[in-house]
């Protein structure tokens, strides 16, 4: 049992579901979405809130900015509310209505941007709305995700020695890329305490992060149409990228197995299926998944049959052979 001060103090969640039963092969999938936030997203927000505050930067009159989609600002509104803190957060349009809704009950102003840079989309409008509020305004403190070295340290401090507390004899590690906070923080932790698990990087098509060409992505979380400034892809053994419609499948896959998890679940569920069908013939390897949150935000997405058979069309609707009784 956990008894906590605080929401922002129950990030710790020990539940690894072990995906064997269904896909005969030894692959754990880490839970992160069963906290106050929903989402991995509560370890960095947490982590460069104590960063922020032990450099000093927060002040009783600061107003904590940040631009997010999703997870993230929803993480930073429960912290900034538990601490009495004023949050603005900037999204887009794209922002579906649950997390606008929910940052809004935590007392978050959100500012909703409607018109796209002709050049850098969604992304860079709202980092120059950002940065125009903090030049004009000294009260505002922008953590910046992109930049923050403190989101990776929330991995390595956190996510990455609690895997191998509970699988010690771990031999790769699948850790999808979005800031890359997650991945490289497990990267540079394993490496550092000289773990010999390979570290496997997961993107969706679309996403210019492993070097490819941009194209259009609608599961948020994972991918950037501009490389993460935190990514170093030297600490990776091998990359695999995942087509959204495999997502889709796979999340829609374990849903029929009773486990309803996000998209990005999805995407690295995939793409370790794939690494492993073509690296482990055998079935010996022992392998872990990161989850970084649950499917109740993606309801009118990846598990609306309109909305899938609109955008990925009939075959995404089909199980995957793998997860078939
Ligand atoms: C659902 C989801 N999956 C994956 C990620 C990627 O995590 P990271 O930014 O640490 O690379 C995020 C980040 O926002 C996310 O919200």
């Amino acid at each position: 049992m956990a008894i906590i001060a605080a929401p922002q103090d129950l990030t710790e969640s020990d539940v690894f579901v072990d995906l064997e039963p269904l896909l005969g092969r030894q692959l754990y999938l880490k839970c992160e979405g069963l906290n106050f936030g929903g989402s991995i997203k509560l370890r960095a927000a947490a982590s460069m809130i104590s960063a922020a505050e032990r450099a000093g930067t927060l002040g009783p009159d600061s107003v904590l900015i940040e631009s997010s989609s999703g997870n993230l600002g929803v993480a930073l509104s429960i912290i900034a509310a538990n601490k009495g803190l004023r949050f603005t957060c900037v999204t887009d349009r794209r922002c579906n209505e649950i997390t606008a809704a929910t940052m809004r009950a935590l007392g978050t102003d959100l500012v909703v941007i409607d018109e796209p840079d002709p050049e850098g989309g969604y992304l860079a409008a709202r980092l120059d709305w950002v940065r125009s509020r903090c030049a004009a305004d000294e009260r505002y403190v922008w953590l910046n995700q992109y930049t923050n070295e403190a989101n990776w340290g929330a991995h390595y401090g956190g996510t990455a020695p609690m895997i191998l507390k509970h699988l010690p004899d771990l031999e790769v590690l699948f850790v999808g890329v979005g800031t890359a906070g997650t991945a490289m923080g497990c990267a540079r932790y394993f490496k550092d305490i000289g773990s010999p698990a390979r570290i496997v990087g997961i993107d969706s098509i679309g996403s210019v992060s492993f070097g490819n060409p941009p194209g259009p992505r609608l599961i948020p979380g994972l991918g950037a149409g501009v490389r993460p400034a935190l990514l170093d892809l030297s600490y990776f053994d091998d990359l695999v990228e995942v087509a959204e419609l495999d997502s889709v499948r796979t999340c829609r896959s374990l849903a029929s197995r009773g486990m309803l998890f996000g998209g990005s679940t999805g995407t690295v569920v995939s793409g370790a299926m794939r690494w492993l069908e073509r690296n482990d013939p055998g079935r010996v390897l022992r392998s872990a998944c990161i989850s970084p949150d649950m499917g109740d935000r993606y309801l009118s997405t990846l598990y609306d049959d309109a909305w899938v058979l609109e955008h990925f069309g009939p075959r995404a609707l089909e199980p995957l052979p793998a997860f078939s009784r």
